[in-house]
């Protein structure tokens, strides 16, 4: 099966929202546009390929993924370069995530084919929602859930994906000021840490709330077994710049092997920054702190892109942490991350899908 192959039924909106949108104070998440992709799996293949108006979705009150939480989902965003083309970042790897994701939920796997036709069409007919103002872009969120009306525990053998779009600016409107988790976890090894499902969403919502309450925007989790080491964030994965090195725990299977954290790795190695991914204590970023050696640390992810922390709260303690410069590693890898993403610069990786 080949996209030139794939039949894709498009039925098109009478008329486009795009108006009702204020492209100039765009929050994260407020609007969609007009169309989505939507397939369905069922007798053990992918099926019924469509780009259909944005709507509400119908759905038996016994929908096997409201009830037992098959369902995953990814993020990734488009944007535009000078000449007004729609550019992806990296969307296989998003693919592959989720793929793997599925595995773990006992979900089917998304075909190549399927995933960038469906991405392709959908960004040709909606294209004009791809902002160009800065620290903006179009947020791409591809999902698939189980659809079995039926409340026995089992795997489901119906299940769709949709890729919907949302024209967004930036995740957190200022450097958002974090608190290390020492109570609750979001994974354990042997869990689902690494999938990104949306019961880890609702796990960490609790805890998050109680951070909020506290003055936080956002958790820092720690490992499970003895609150020691550093995982992730809510919404990012953690790294820190430390004596002129980039220390980020490494990838397991309890923290998500984020796209963005991937490419900031390889953007310190490719300028010939000494990384280390590795267990990371927090004890050591502690004292990295205290001695002033810690440059910065920051959040990476599709979401939030690169966001610098401004406070770490740590038992009972919000250690403040220093402004950044432009010079600052966080700042360099963001804005180079943005130029090869928006075409300003040729991308030395390959990392750009023109659609
Ligand atoms: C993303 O960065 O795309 C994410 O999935 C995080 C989201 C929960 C805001």
């Amino acid at each position: 099966m080949t996209t030139e192959t794939l039949h894709i039924e498009i039925q098109q909106v009478a008329e486009s929202n795009i108006h009702q949108v204020d492209f100039d104070n765009l929050v994260f998440g407020k609007y969609h546009a007009d169309h989505m992709f939507v397939a369905d799996y069922a007798n053990g293949e992918w099926q019924s390929l469509r780009v259909v108006p944005y709507a509400n979705l119908s759905l038996s009150p016994a929908t096997a993924a409201l009830h037992y939480g098959q369902s995953i989902f990814e993020g990734m965003k488009a944007y535009k370069n000078d000449d007004n083309e729609v550019l992806l970042f990296r969307p296989l790897d998003n693919l592959r995530r989720l793929n793997r994701s599925a595995e773990r939920m006992c979900m089917p796997t998304l075909p190549e084919e399927i995933f960038m036709a469906g991405l392709e069409t959908l960004l040709r007919i909606d294209g004009a929602w791809v902002p160009k103002q800065e620290d903006c872009s179009l947020y791409v969120r591809p999902y698939m859930f189980a659809t079995d009306p039926y409340i026995g525990v089992r795997p489901s053998d119906n299940y769709t994906f949709i890729i919907f779009t949302s024209p967004v600016g930036k995740y957190y409107s200022k450097p958002p000021r974090v608190k290390v988790e020492t109570q609750y976890i979001r994974a354990a090894e042997g869990g689902v840490g690494a999938a990104k499902c949306a019961g880890n969403y609702a796990a960490s919502l609790h805890p998050a709330k109680l951070a909020q309450q506290q003055g936080y925007d956002q958790l820092i989790w720690t490992d499970a077994r003895e609150h020691a080491y550093i995982e992730e964030s809510g919404t990012m994965n953690v790294m820190f710049s430390i004596d002129g090195k980039l220390i980020t725990p490494a990838v397991s299977d309890t923290i998500l092997n984020g796209v963005t954290r991937k490419s900031i790795v390889e953007i310190a190695r490719h300028w010939g920054i000494p990384v280390e991914e590795r267990r990371v204590s927090l004890q050591e970023v502690i004292e990295a702190i205290q001695k002033g050696n810690l440059e910065a640390a920051f959040g990476a992810g599709t979401a939030v892109v690169v966001s610098p922390f401004a406070v770490i709260g740590y038992d009972g303690i919000d250690y403040e942490l220093p402004a950044l410069t432009e010079d600052s590693f966080a700042i360099r890898a963001k804005n180079f991350l943005t130029e090869i993403r928006t075409g300003q610069i040729a991308d030395p990786f390959g990392w750009v899908v023109k659609i």
